[in-house]
């Protein structure tokens, strides 16, 4: 089927997830039948989440983060909403898939694939309608070893800049990518990128990772999180704009790209970003429920069989350890989200294949009887099941396959 988020665009917008009774009932019929592990996606929700971004991001289009969603009839989904532009893909190999169908994806991380790299030098359409990421000159040498620069369509590139904080007395707040942080160091590299042939420098990325990928609605840190992302947001501005102009003296810039779900907002308000990048905000891995600035409904989630009881307050689900990328902290298990009450054991966690979860709920459930969860990151749910099961206006409507589902597995 094909998903259709504007379809419904003249009917009042639903919020079902309010009432989690029928929210979940919905969900549950959408797999009754298909064995567990589960996954279903609803699309009320799925749309709802999609136009709070829009919202948010205030007129600023939204490149859409396919790590974070990982099926293809999503992204095309969310791609006709207008305010979303092109995609951040996340490999090459990818990006060659998607670019069998879209015009603008940009990969959001470098890459040094030389099978695929032949590939995109061998073929004028990918070549324009893809943008590699580069931080550094090794990474065209790459390109460079596999299809000289005489011999190839010219090759689109988009630098990649640090956004990360170096804070007086806290020192790195932020990931560690790219090298490149101060405006002098960001304009070597673009005049570097400039003198070479066979590439053309289009656009500038800076990330917040310490701000769009930071909750600061998740506990006791809280007001620590939101000085620093003050703070970071304070330096980042006159540093991007830095950037941004020296950059700009370099080579025209078809698009400065910024921010992350959690950061829509803030990054939107930087007059040097023309460009947004979102993804985690529309299937909601449980990570995007920590943030004061929005809220998301909970698009997808899993369903496991309960298949025995240890003790009257406790019932065990068959799988259920789908633990997120990142730090290894309790925050990264599934969310057990329906019926309510229910909690994984300190001790056991979410299993490899065994689960057992405790709470007043589970007085209620019979061998057989399904629990719902949320992965806490969003994409990653797409790696461990071939598709979703969709939930239109309350009902089953059809499926739609991930990238695992359709035999891509990219990373
Ligand atoms: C380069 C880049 N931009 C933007 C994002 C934000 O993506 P999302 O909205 O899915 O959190 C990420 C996430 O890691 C990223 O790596």
């Amino acid at each position: 089927m094909t998903i259709d988020l504007l379809a419904a665009s003249d009917a009042p917008l639903r919020t079902p997830w309010a009432d989690p009774d029928s929210y979940w009932g919905a969900m549950t019929d959408a797999v009754a039948g298909v064995p567990a592990p589960a996954a279903a996606l609803h699309l009320d929700a799925l749309r709802y989440n999609a136009l709070d971004m829009l919202v948010r991001a205030a007129g600023v289009p939204i490149r859409v983060a396919s790590k974070s969603v990982r099926v293809r009839e999503v992204l095309d989904a969310v791609l006709r909403l207008p305010g979303y532009c092109g995609i951040l893909a996340f490999t090459l190999p990818e990006a060659l898939w998607l670019a069998e169908i879209h015009g603008d994806i940009v990969l959001g991380y470098p890459t040094v694939d030389r099978a695929a790299l032949r590939v995109l030098a061998s073929d004028e359409r990918a070549a324009s309608r893809i943008t590699l990421m580069v931080d550094d000159l090794a990474q065209l040498d790459a390109l460079d070893a596999v299809a000289p620069p005489t011999g190839r369509p010219e090759i689109r590139v988009a630098i990649d800049a640090d956004a990360s904080w170096r804070a007086p007395g806290l020192g790195h707040v932020g990931v560690r990518r790219s090298p490149v942080h101060e405006a002098a160091e960001v304009a070597a590299l673009a005049r570097a990128i400039a003198r070479r042939p066979g590439v053309r420098v289009v656009g500038l990325m800076m990330y917040e990772a310490q701000i769009a990928g930071q909750g600061d609605a998740t506990g006791a840190g809280d007001p620590v999180i939101r000085w620093m992302q003050r703070r970071s947001a304070q330096e980042l501005r006159d540093r991007r704009a830095a950037i941004v102009d020296a950059v700009r003296a370099i080579a025209p810039l078809e698009f400065v790209n910024g921010g992350g779900t959690g950061s829509l907002e803030l990054t939107a308000a930087d007059q040097s970003v023309t460009e947004l990048t979102a993804g985690s905000g529309l299937l909601a891995g449980h990570l995007f429920d920590g943030y004061q600035a929005f809220d998301p409904a909970p698009a997808a989630a899993f369903a496991l069989d309960v298949v025995r009881r240890p003790a009257p307050d406790i019932v065990t689900v068959l799988g259920g350890g789908w633990i997120a990328s990142g730090p290894p902290v309790a925050s990264r298990q599934p969310q057990p989200v329906w019926p309510h009450g229910l909690r994984t054991l300190a001790r056991e966690g979410a299993g490899e294949v065994q689960t057992p979860l405790q709470g007043r709920a589970a007085a209620g459930l019979a061998l057989g009887d399904r629990v719902w969860f949320r992965h806490a990151k969003s994409g990653e749910l797409a790696e461990r099941v071939d598709a979703y099961h969709l939930v239109g206006a309350g009902a089953p409507a059809g499926t739609a396959p991930t990238y695992r589902g359709e035999g891509k597995a990219f990373l």
